[in-house]
């Protein structure tokens, strides 16, 4: 049994959890700080640092007390060093570096992305090859996975990232932030009256683009503006999601046709919408050979169990860093590749 204890603080999440083996998570801690940031209409960079340094030993002992684990029965700590805001960042890979040293454990460096990924083993065990769908705030990516660990982009977005364009959609229409989840509960009660582009629907290739949708929907709620007239926020949000969706759909479709894969997972903040993992569960049905594993809803948005996942990878073929592992704000998939 190997328990290894996890870091992550990329964003504006403070999280610590204990994860056996890559799937059995025994403690997940989440220190949110939403409510900081939502009267800005997004993350304040150098208040999110703050809260991290805030909260992080509460977390991380409140990681260890429901966990029942004492620090000499782990074998590692994992930790998010990109991608990510740098300032965020180095709290939690400061915290985990201390925790290493003091309790004289190996420090295991993950790559946010990749524990994103990873979170579908608290689902169900992948099998390989697999294809993902990673759609979050900052990322919208299909990437291949020959094996474990070993990740390749097939496709990504050109400019927005699926979850951003649900935020600036919410902004438009002074939703909270991060919107995507009270769009997708808008959108149940809407109806598709608006036709909006889906993106890039006819090109040959596995990339997204969402800032031509964005555009269409800044257009629509402008001239309604200008015209005096009153713009039904639920049919809008159904006709903005629809159009993610198809999106989504249409490239996901594409790369399941050309690459045959035995699972294929839906992970990110964005996997929690609801109409997504429904179109995606319909498609699969046309794809026998292949296995939908999206990532448990609790899991989709950033914590640190996901990084215990991952972590799990990366110690059992011995990926170790040294106490002088930095943060890479930048980093994606491409440098982890083996
Ligand atoms: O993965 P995540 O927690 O953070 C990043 O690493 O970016 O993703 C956050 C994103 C936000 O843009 C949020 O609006 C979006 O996930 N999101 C959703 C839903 N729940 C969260 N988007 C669409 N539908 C949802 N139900
Ligand atoms: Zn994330």
């Amino acid at each position: 049994m190997t328990k290894i204890i996890s870091f992550e603080s990329s964003a504006d999440e403070t999280s610590v959890a204990i994860v056996e083996d890559g799937h059995v998570v025994l403690s997940n801690s989440v220190a949110t700080q939403i409510n900081s940031h939502q009267r800005f209409g997004g993350i304040v960079p150098e208040v999110a640092s703050r809260h991290h340094i805030e909260w992080i030993t509460r977390v991380l002992n409140d990681a260890l007390k429901t966990a029942d684990v004492k620090p000499n029965e782990l074998d590692a700590v994992a930790v998010t060093y990109g991608p990510g805001l740098v300032g965020s960042l180095l709290v939690g890979l400061m915290g985990a570096k201390t925790f290493a040293l003091a309790h004289n454990l190996p420090v295991i460096p993950v790559n946010h992305l990749a524990g994103h990924i990873a979170a579908a083993n608290f689902n169900q065990s992948v099998q390989y090859p697999a294809l993902a769908l990673m759609v979050s705030g900052g990322h919208t990516e299909l990437v291949l996975m020959r094996k474990e660990n070993q990740f390749e982009v097939i496709g990504e977005t050109r400019d927005d990232a699926a979850g951003e364009s649900f935020d600036k959609v919410g902004r438009l229409l002074n939703l909270p932030y991060p919107a995507g989840k009270t769009i997708d509960e808008m959108a149940h009660r809407g109806q598709a009256t608006i036709k909006f582009p889906t993106a890039m629907a006819h090109e040959d290739n596995y990339d997204f683009s969402f800032s031509g949708l964005k555009s269409a929907v800044i257009n629509y709620v402008h001239h309604a503006d200008q015209k005096g007239e009153q713009i039904n926020q639920n049919d809008l949000a159904t006709s903005f999601q629809n159009a993610v969706v198809d999106a989504l759909i249409g490239r996901t479709k594409r790369a399941l046709e050309n690459f045959s894969v035995k699972s294929f997972i839906l992970a990110g903040g964005v996997a929690a919408n609801s109409q997504l993992r429904e179109e995606l569960t319909i498609l699969l049905n046309d794809f026998s050979e292949t296995i939908f594993i999206p990532v448990p809803i609790r899991y989709t948005g950033d914590n640190a169990a996901m990084i215990g996942a991952a972590g799990y990878w990366n110690y059992k073929q011995k990926i170790f860093a040294d106490l002088d592992l930095n943060t890479d704000p930048g980093l994606d998939f491409d440098l982890l590749q083996l």
